[in-house]
């Protein structure tokens, strides 16, 4: 989950080379370097933490070519320093690497035993190594290139300048994803499209295992055979514009305030304008003869997986099950031949569910993705893809892409009832006339902004805050913890309202902020009996509920939330937004900086 771009030019290419890591940094933003070929070999600037420090240096010791490389660092091995950025240089071969190379130790000490002297703690300078070694030995650019890819075990995109002279740059992928684009009298590589974007909108897409030797008016690619392989060059949807700020102070701000255009996209995508009936596509069959769904993703995608599940078993009468990727592939998970798994993920690349999703394709499964990433991984690897059309999110914390998520996990639910007969056409109509409020609805959801600004700041003060919720809440109550928490830094917990007594209900103290979330629905009534054990205790209240269930919180919460009513299946997809910015504006008091929290990287594509 760094990122990679490259380009071979007859213009300078270091400010455009900065400009696609800056769009790049969303993937990691440990430190950042560039190398180009400036006449007297390759010269290389680095530095620790975003790309701004990069820029300063730059600015301090200019350097400028017309080929070069740059990345941008989420660290696996070895410290975020200086030292530990790429671009890596051995003699005259420099290189920049995203995924992990899980042999990097044995091939450091052949290396080592051959002389080669190592500057870094990371896996990825082997590789710079490993190339020269190779020239050393008499082979040529390209097949010292590509012996060297042949040894490297694991997962890789990865760009190289190879010998100090050359208007060429060397790429391969290999679990990894790396687009080559088409420029008028220059090429470029980049880890996705949308580093790209502002310089081509022209684009091929490497393969597993594919390499590519990409000179200023032309690029030869190689399958893992070696065999010399056309791949289609394709128009890439995303604009440059989509990934602005606009008016907005964050990338988080500004894509909370989109989501009633995306969930409108995304609705519209789904409803056939003639019968208003769902659209299921290629989807229809999958899930129609399943036995049995399971539900597959990380993070905030698993979130909504875990949503769906209430809504697809409730609506349909089909079994799921949702599945950490990152657990279900390392298990030996008792699949059936006839169920079907759905991927959940708005990067489409992310690694573990990337794995899980090639695990059920070998198993026979029939794989439906819902994806945001048009051209990624896993949208390419499914049997079948629902897109959530969400647009570009850049904002690590996923906002935007989960409600999209949920209206698409609305929709197959609705779907799968339909086509198993398990709700006539006038129920489904009824559904779905609800979601198509959707737009409206979070339209007012994000109306509470100021309130959710006016509660920030007990949240920024407290030791810990909990959210609780039951039903499809539950999942809402797991996100609203883990959106506070990855942005803010600061303990969050989101249990099941009817768990708390179980134990976590120790936790409370005097002061301790909990976020109800009961919108009125036949469980609300037991979240009110939970919220009144925990405000007994000294708890303070923050409500999330809607006009109906304003009532119950008058008296016991410091303060409600109150949404509009929310018909059929919209409640968690329309209170998801108060949790959001709640989150936004806690982070907002506290200084942290939400676009880019410590640790964090918006697309997860080592294990
Ligand atoms: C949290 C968040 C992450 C992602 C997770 C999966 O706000 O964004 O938890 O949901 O890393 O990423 P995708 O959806 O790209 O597979």
């Amino acid at each position: 989950m760094c990122g990679i771009v490259g380009i071979v030019s007859n213009k300078p290419v270091r400010g455009r080379l900065v400009e696609g890591l800056i769009r790049l940094e969303y993937r990691g933003y440990d430190s950042a370097g560039i190398a180009v070929v400036n006449g007297q070999g390759i010269v290389r600037r680095r530095a620790p933490g975003k790309i701004i420090n990069l820029q300063t240096e730059l600015d301090n010791a200019p350097i400028d070519g017309t080929c070069g490389i740059a990345h941008t660092r989420w660290a696996t091995h070895g410290r975020p320093n200086k030292e530990n950025a790429h671009p890596h240089q051995s003699g005259s071969v420099a290189i920049v690497h995203n995924g992990i190379i899980e042999n990097f130790k044995i091939l450091r000490q052949e290396l080592a035993q051959n002389g080669h002297v190592f500057a870094t703690q990371t896996d990825s300078e082997v590789i710079a190594h490993l190339i020269q070694f190779y020239l050393d030995r008499g082979m040529d650019e390209e097949a010292a290139f590509l012996a060297c890819v042949e040894r490297l075990e694991g997962a890789y995109a990865l760009a190289a300048l190879v010998g100090d002279a050359n208007q060429t740059l060397y790429a391969a992928r290999h679990g990894s994803p790396l687009v080559v684009g088409f420029g008028e009298g220059e090429m470029f590589v980049g880890s996705d499209a949308f580093a790209l974007a502002p310089f081509t909108k022209r684009v091929l897409y490497l393969e597993e295992g594919d390499s590519a030797v990409v000179k200023i008016d032309a690029v030869q690619v190689r399958d893992q055979t070696g065999a010399l392989v056309t791949r289609d060059i394709q128009t890439a949807s995303i604009s440059a514009v989509m990934a602005e700020k606009g008016n907005y102070r964050h990338f988080m701000e500004k894509e909370i305030h989109e989501q009633p255009e995306a969930l409108a996209r995304t609705m519209a995508a789904y409803i056939d304008p003639d019968s208003d009936l769902p659209i299921m596509g290629d989807t229809g069959l999958l899930l129609k003869n399943a036995d049995r769904v399971v539900a597959i993703a990380c993070g905030t995608a698993y979130l909504s997986a875990s949503v769906g599940k209430y809504w697809i078993e409730a609506l349909s009468g089909v079994h799921v099950e949702t599945d950490i990727a990152s657990e279900f592939r390392y298990r030996t998970p008792a699949l059936s031949k006839n169920g079907t798994a759905l991927f959940i993920s708005q990067s489409g690349e992310t690694a573990d569910t990337l794995a899980a999703m090639r695990y059920c394709n070998r198993a026979g499964m029939g794989t439906v993705g819902i994806i945001n990433a048009e051209e990624s991984s896993i949208a390419r690897e499914t049997d079948a893809v629902m897109r959530t059309l969400a647009g570009p999110e850049i904002g690590v914390a996923s906002t935007k892409a989960f409600t999209a998520q949920l209206a698409v996990l609305a929709m197959s639910a609705l779907g799968m009832a339909h086509l198993r007969g398990r709700l006539s056409d006038e129920e489904i109509k009824t559904h779905i006339q609800a979601l198509e409020t959707l737009p409206e609805l979070t339209r007012k959801a994000i109306a509470t902004k100021t309130q959710c600004e006016a509660i920030a700041p007990v949240l920024a003060k407290a030791r810990q805050t909990f959210f609780i919720g039951r039903g499809v809440y539950y999942p809402l109550a797991l996100e609203g913890a883990l959106k506070l928490k990855e942005i803010t830094y600061l303990p969050a917990e989101g249990y099941a309202a009817g768990e708390l007594k179980h134990g976590p209900i120790a936790l409370i103290e005097d002061g301790t902020p909990v976020v109800v979330i009961a919108p009125s629905d036949p469980l609300m009534e037991k979240t009110v009996s939970n919220m009144e054990e925990i405000a007994a205790r000294g708890a303070k209240i923050i409500a999330i509920t809607d006009t109906a269930g304003a009532e119950y919180f008058e008296d016991r919460a410091e303060h409600t939330i109150i949404l509009p009513d929310m018909p059929g299946l919209t409640g968690p997809i329309v209170s998801a937004i108060p949790l959001q910015l709640l989150a936004y504006y806690t982070a907002l008091e506290l200084g942290t900086n939400m676009d880019q929290p410590r640790n964090l990287a918006k697309s997860v594509t080592v294990e």
